[in-house]
């Protein structure tokens, strides 16, 4: 059976993760945790860009060598990919063996096949971006910063026949609406598209850039490392063997906006044309985080740790944040003060004071067990219809990676929930005897518990770890191997289960 294939960019090796690592990865495991749900056996892949000129760079100031450094990094990302509960099922480096293999095998067949030609390039050059450069390039006549510093070279390089693909490209985009999400950014591809993009230039000189893949066929030379780096998503899932068909073509691609273009929609589906292998089916680029209005990034030194968020907060914590503040594609910008109120208002308050409630009401009202639903008036069946009306949309949003929209109804879910238990007033309820009261007490307990289980399952592929203790409070140990659809109809199952102990959730942070 096809996996569901789903792979982020795989991160540079020369400087520490940050909040754009972070939230990439998180966005990638909120996907693939809920289509596990939905039954989909799903293949997740992430990793390390080792090769490249700034790699070197890097080690030769640190004085190390650049496997060193990468080894570190490694580490570093790893455990990143740990502290945040990503569930990765393979984390691919491009200096690993099965990655060498498959990029020497492609080279060689592109080669043999006439899609690679050796020619004569003279013109401008930028060290920084390892990359050739047109005057057009040029913004109202000046390079921008983030070239570095441009010099004129004149060597032989190889080149990929790129241009022979630009008529197909252009057709393939305009007639796939679902490859470039979102929309906009397709229209974006197409007006970059309206000059033919010149042939690309897939080799770098050893004597210039030692730290790559050599060429198989000139041994004078290595790979440039986007072409490298592109391949790991082939390399992973085996190349060259029958085992590709398991998980080829991939499905979702997630990606910053920042390599769309040129990398991801022109390089890569002319690659892969060549190749005679099918396009991704959902390129999906994301927008970046930004602080006081910049690209969060080392070489603005503008950058928030996110493990110092994951220590202070809790994984989930830092999970929900990212999840709720970002909306698909567009930037959003980081501060410690909305982290802060997210944490301490809708985990806090909203979430963890209504968990804490009901468990303590449980064991002191109803010795710890969940009691029967047997009673129920209008505002019962407000939260049940409201739960019938939200559960399509919830849905429908994590379908389309509308992670935001997904928690919004979910959150409004909870303070319906919260509004209904200060209603009821099941603290007033406990202290009458009369057996209508006794009754409309437990029914009020049994509906907040079944509310609060629809929740929190819909909850799982954001914070797991929260869900899991949740669940586990509410007496119901193997909920998470429920299906989607299964695990958020309403039901009376919870009848009889007994509670755990109330904990608190999210202590709350000051600062
Ligand atoms: N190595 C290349 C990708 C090769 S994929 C075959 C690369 N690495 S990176 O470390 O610079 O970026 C990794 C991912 O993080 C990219 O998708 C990038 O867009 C994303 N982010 C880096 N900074 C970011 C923000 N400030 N905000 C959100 N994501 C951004 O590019």
């Amino acid at each position: 059976m096809k996996h569901f294939y789903l792979t982020t960019a795989i991160d540079y090796a020369n400087g520490q993760p940050h909040m754009g690592h972070a939230y990439e990865k998180v966005l990638a495991d909120v996907i693939a945790r809920h289509r596990r749900l939905c039954g989909q056996p799903v293949y997740f892949l992430t990793g390390l860009d080792e090769h490249g000129q700034k790699v070197q760079q890097t080690a030769e100031k640190e004085g190390i060598e650049p496997q060193q450094l990468c080894d570190r990094v490694a580490g570093d990302f790893q455990k990143l990919c740990h502290s945040l509960h990503i569930s990765h099922d393979d984390y691919i480096r491009t200096t690993e063996k099965r990655h060498k293999i498959v990029v020497q095998s492609v080279l060689q067949k592109l080669f043999e096949q006439d899609e690679i030609y050796l020619a004569d390039y003279q013109g401008l050059y930028s060290p920084r971006l390892e990359q050739f450069l047109q005057e057009k390039d040029k913004v109202d006549g000046h390079w921008p910063e983030e070239f570095g510093e441009v010099i004129e070279i004149s060597e032989k390089n190889y080149f990929f026949r790129l241009r022979r693909y630009y008529p197909w490209l252009v057709h393939y985009i305009k007639t796939h609406p679902d490859f470039i999400f979102p929309h906009f950014r397709a229209k974006q591809v197409l007006e970059f598209l309206k000059d033919e993009p010149n042939d690309l230039c897939i080799s770098r000189p050893k004597k210039r850039l030692a730290w790559g893949i050599p060429l198989p066929f000139d041994e004078d030379y290595v790979t440039y490392v986007w072409f490298d780096a592109l391949l790991n998503y082939l390399s992973a899932v085996g190349y060259g063997e029958e085992a590709l068909g398991h998980y080829w073509p991939v499905d979702i691609q997630i990606i910053g906006k920042d390599i769309l273009l040129p990398a991801h929609t022109i390089y890569w589906p002319c690659m892969l044309k060549a190749l005679e292998l099918e396009m991704p089916r959902t390129l999906l680029a994301h927008g970046w985080w930004l602080v006081s209005g910049s690209k969060m990034s080392k070489s603005t030194g503008q950058v928030v740790q996110p493990l110092d968020y994951v220590r202070l907060c809790g994984a989930d914590a830092f999970r929900y944040f990212v999840m709720r503040e970002m909306v698909i594609g567009q930037d959003c910008d980081f501060s410690h003060e909305r982290f802060m109120a997210r944490y301490n208002g809708d985990l806090g308050n909203d979430f963890g004071n209504l968990v804490h409630r009901l468990l303590h009401m449980l064991r002191r009202y109803c010795g710890s067990a969940i009691p029967r639903g047997n009673f129920s008036d209008a505002d019962d069946q407000a939260l049940r219809q409201h739960w019938q009306e939200i559960l399509p949309r919830i849905s429908e949003a994590y379908q389309h990676f509308a992670i935001h929209s997904a928690l919004e109804l979910l959150w409004e879910m909870l303070r319906l929930l919260n509004r209904f238990t200060e209603l009821r007033s099941p603290w007033s309820l406990a202290k009458s005897s009369r057996d209508e009261d006794r009754k409309k007490l437990e029914a009020t307990l049994a509906t907040l518990a079944e509310g609060l289980r629809l929740v929190v399952n819909a909850l799982q592929p954001v914070m797991p770890e929260t869900s899991r203790i949740v669940l586990n409070a509410l007496g119901l140990t193997s909920e998470a191997n429920l299906h989607w659809d299964q695990s958020l109809r309403w039901s009376q199952g919870l009848e009889g289960r007994s509670v755990g102990d109330p904990s608190v959730l999210f202590p709350r942070v000051e600062g």
